[in-house]
């Protein structure tokens, strides 16, 4: 009898492993699952933090509830990755304690071991992140958000807290958050920007542990309709050897299509002082699902930027069950000059290039006049996914839309208008959109050039249209979810565009 009952046991566990097993191979196969973008395999992601390179791997750190599918107790959850595009989950790596949750930051390699938290002669990774207190929160006091430090002397594997934690106390305002630190050779110091409600702050520092306040940047500069988060300052140097500054500040609501977006100021960094050149805004994503996007550190000169991929308008409702929210495709930032001014452009990472498989000739010089079926006569995307590049080129722009569709009547529409010179992303018809009542909708964005000449590549995933225009000089993200995937491609224009090309290259899923 014993017998039996073993026997009947073991089958049932060797059962429930197949079922696990089973399950675990439905994961990232589920409807509106980015197939190209990096998502967490289950629950609730928000911003990327402490993104930092080292020794060959690019860590990517994220703001992560374990436990639903919407925000709640933040902790940082954990991705590797050897070449921006495909990513391994690790363990997480910052978990909630006693001084609060673990809210947004940055993670910088201490090769001078200033901390000193370095072991056996090899640089410790120092994460800097905000320890939010909901307690106090709850209380109704204002001193909620102080910084603290992690260290790994593993590359990354695991972390311990400081034990002096925090490092830099909340001088009584409620938003004091979200620091982003960098090494300042030149005086071999450390300079944290930190998000203080509505400027940014700077401090400075020799060991990352003691912080002292240098200056203030943006009162009345920019967009002011949100609190101010996210911060990031790097410099940039453009194709003509000019120099700048960029500071990046995310900010919500206020964002140039409603709720959250990336602004940025180009100026002078002088080691205590940031100096914006100019006043005004600019966005580095002009598109409705671009926020608290920020910068690798230690990768040289090359700038690699990504951002959550959702809009806190409607991120804890869109319809996705298992998970909740991707993150960009990784964007090389570049300095770009347009007649006088310099703009920051973004392109997607050239690693993205390694996904493609054999890419088609959807058409070549011809005039468009009308609408054209770009599906047709290839049949290709019926055998593709429905993850695909699209690159048009053209010498004469003129009012375009490409029409992406599916057997289901569900389309996205993406173009160009010329008597406003500008690009749009309309996604009225594109899909499910009753969870929020702003998300179907047209937006248009002014572009940056008036030449006749202009390119323009889409990145298409399950969920989301990534749009770089002119070179990245602009860059519109937009979300949906469409019932089936897009596979049917046309192009129309009523004033004759003269195309010089249109390629298709599909991409392959990184999550196999
Ligand atoms: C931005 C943000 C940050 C904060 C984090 C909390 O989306 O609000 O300012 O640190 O999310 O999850």
């Amino acid at each position: 009898m014993i017998g039996r009952v073993k026997y009947i046991i073991v089958l049932i566990l060797i059962s429930s492993v197949a079922f696990a097993q089973n399950n675990m191979k439905g994961t990232y196969r589920e409807q509106y699952r980015p197939q190209i973008h990096f998502s967490p395999p289950a629950h609730w992601m928000n911003d990327p933090n402490g993104l930092v390179y080292y020794k060959g791997t690019y860590h990517l750190f994220y703001q992560y509830y374990p436990k639903g599918t919407v925000w709640g107790p933040m902790h940082w959850g954990h991705a590797t990755s050897t070449d921006l595009i495909h990513w391994k989950n690790k363990p997480i790596a910052l978990y909630p304690d006693s001084i609060g949750l673990i809210f947004s930051g940055s993670a910088v390699v201490d090769y001078n071991n200033t901390s000193g938290f370095g072991k056996n002669g090899q640089p410790p990774l120092v994460a800097i992140f905000t320890h939010h207190n909901q307690a106090k929160e709850k209380d109704g006091k204002n001193d909620t958000e102080n910084e603290s430090l992690a260290y790994s002397n593993d590359e990354g594997k695991t972390w311990k807290k400081y034990a002096g934690n925090p490092v830099l106390k909340n001088p009584g305002i409620s938003d004091f958050r979200d620091p982003n630190v960098m090494w300042y050779a030149p005086e071999k110091k450390w300079i944290m920007s930190l998000a203080t409600k509505d400027r940014i702050t700077f401090y400075s520092s020799k060991d990352l542990k003691s912080w002292t306040k240098e200056s203030q940047f943006g009162e009345h500069f920019g967009a002011h309709g949100g609190v101010w988060e996210c911060p990031d300052l790097f410099p940039l140097t453009a194709a003509d050897g000019k120099k700048t500054w960029v500071l990046l500040v995310n900010i919500n609501p206020g964002g140039p299509q409603g709720g959250s977006a990336t602004q940025y100021f180009t100026g002078n960094f002088d080691g205590d002082k940031f100096t914006a050149d100019r006043t005004g805004t600019r966005w580095l994503d002009e598109g409705t699902d671009e926020y608290a996007g920020v910068t690798w550190h230690n990768t040289g000169n090359r700038h690699l930027f990504l951002g959550w991929m959702s809009n806190w308008m409607y991120a804890t409702t869109v319809p996705t069950k298992a998970w909740r929210s991707a993150m960009t495709i990784p964007r090389e930032l570049k300095l770009t000059k347009v007649d006088t001014n310099y703009f920051v452009a973004a392109e997607p990472v050239k690693e993205l290039d390694g996904l493609k498989g054999q890419s088609v000739s959807l058409k070549e010089n011809v005039k468009v006049k009308g609408e054209i079926d770009l599906t047709g006569p290839t049949k290709i995307l019926k055998r593709a996914g429905g993850q695909y590049e699209l690159d048009l080129s053209t010498d004469n722009l003129k009012s375009f839309s490409m029409i992406l569709a599916n057997s289901v009547g569900e389309k996205l529409l993406i173009g160009y208008n010329s008597k406003e010179n500008s690009w749009f992303i309309d996604r009225t018809q594109a899909g499910e959109s009753g969870f929020n009542k702003d998300f179907a909708k047209r937006i248009t964005v002014p572009r940056k050039v008036a030449s006749k000449n202009s390119d323009l590549k889409l990145i298409i995933d399950a969920a989301s249209v990534e749009l770089f225009a002119d070179k990245g000089l602009t860059v519109m993200t937009s979300i949906f979810f469409s019932k089936r995937p897009y596979d049917k491609i046309k192009i129309s224009s009523v004033d004759t565009l003269v195309v010089n090309k249109i390629n298709y290259a599909p991409l392959k899923a990184i999550w196999n």
